[in-house]
């Protein structure tokens, strides 16, 4: 599949997708979310990657989803097409990914960020979930991860007022992990997903899965599971090579294995 509204780079096994369609500030139409959905199973599947970079322009990660393409829809149509069901590919997506957001993440921008494992901020960065300004609210998971992301009162504050964070609150808020200058942005995202990437690939995508799994599950089944997947990676050569490395002082050489 071509690709009109994404583009990808790939430096050793860090693969960057970036949203580009300057022009509606990557608002997440249908072709670019169909787009992004194909890159990432192609990317799930190429064993050179081992963690990927979600980014934007530096005036929009993505203002939301398209609202022109969606202003004059009828129930039936969505509910048929499952609108939005594409932009899972990213919750669906194994291995580590990190969202690079400057400029604008609002609505389905915000939503999609949220969906990667972490959000790195530049200090121009402004979140927001406005789409009660449009007379909707999230649809995009917006509604649920939020609120679990920084808690009742701001989630509430920011889906019925519909107002933005900017960077700094995002970071009290915790709902990002880092804030950088934003010409630093990339190479700070560049610098985490190369140290990711870096790690066994497959303990990665266990320690994902694991940590994932807690929004899901009471504390003991979360500990429970936890245990039963570490227990589970000493049958790793990379377990056996990364503790080797450790006792003969030396940096370890994972094999994915
Ligand atoms: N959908 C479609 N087009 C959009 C868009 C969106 N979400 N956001 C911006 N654009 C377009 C504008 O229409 C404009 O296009 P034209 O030049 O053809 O008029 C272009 O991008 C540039 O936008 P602005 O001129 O508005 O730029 P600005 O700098 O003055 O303002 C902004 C920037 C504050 C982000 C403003 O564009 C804005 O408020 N955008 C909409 C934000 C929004 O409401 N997002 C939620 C969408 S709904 C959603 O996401 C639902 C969901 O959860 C499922």
């Amino acid at each position: 599949m071509g690709y009109d509204m994404i583009e990808i780079t790939k430096e050793g096994a860090v693969a960057t997708i970036k949203l580009d369609r300057p022009k509606a500030l990557n608002a997440l139409c249908s072709q670019m979310m169909a787009e992004m959905a194909d890159a990432l199973s192609t990317i799930s599947i190429d064993d050179k990657i081992g963690c990927v970079i979600l980014c934007g322009s530096e005036k929009a990660f993505a203002a939301g989803a398209d609202i022109k393409e969606m202003a004059d829809l009828e129930y039936l149509n969505i509910y048929k097409s499952d609108i939005f069901s594409n932009h899972e590919a990213i919750v669906r997506f194994r291995k580590p990914i990190i969202a690079a957001v400057s400029g604008y993440a609002l609505g389905g921008g915000c939503e999609i960020a949220m969906m990667c494992d972490f959000i790195i901020a530049a200090d121009n960065a402004k979140f927001g979930q406005p789409e009660i300004n449009l007379g909707v609210m999230p649809g995009i998971g917006g509604t649920q991860r939020l609120i679990r992301a920084v808690g009742k009162s701001k989630a509430m504050d920011m889906c019925l007022t519909g107002r933005m964070m900017n960077a700094m609150e995002a970071l009290s808020s915790n709902l990002v992990s880092r804030v950088v200058p934003l010409d630093k942005l990339m190479e700070e995202a560049h610098a985490a997903a190369l140290k990711i990437a870096g790690q066994s690939q497959p303990i990665s995508m266990m320690t994902k899965e694991t940590i994932n799994a807690s929004f899901e599950l009471t504390l003991s089944q979360g500990v429970r599971l936890e245990r039963q997947v570490f227990q589970s990676m000493f049958t790793t050569e990379d377990q056996k090579e990364g503790m080797a490395a450790f006792t003969e002082k030396r940096k370890p050489h994972f094999k994915n294995k």
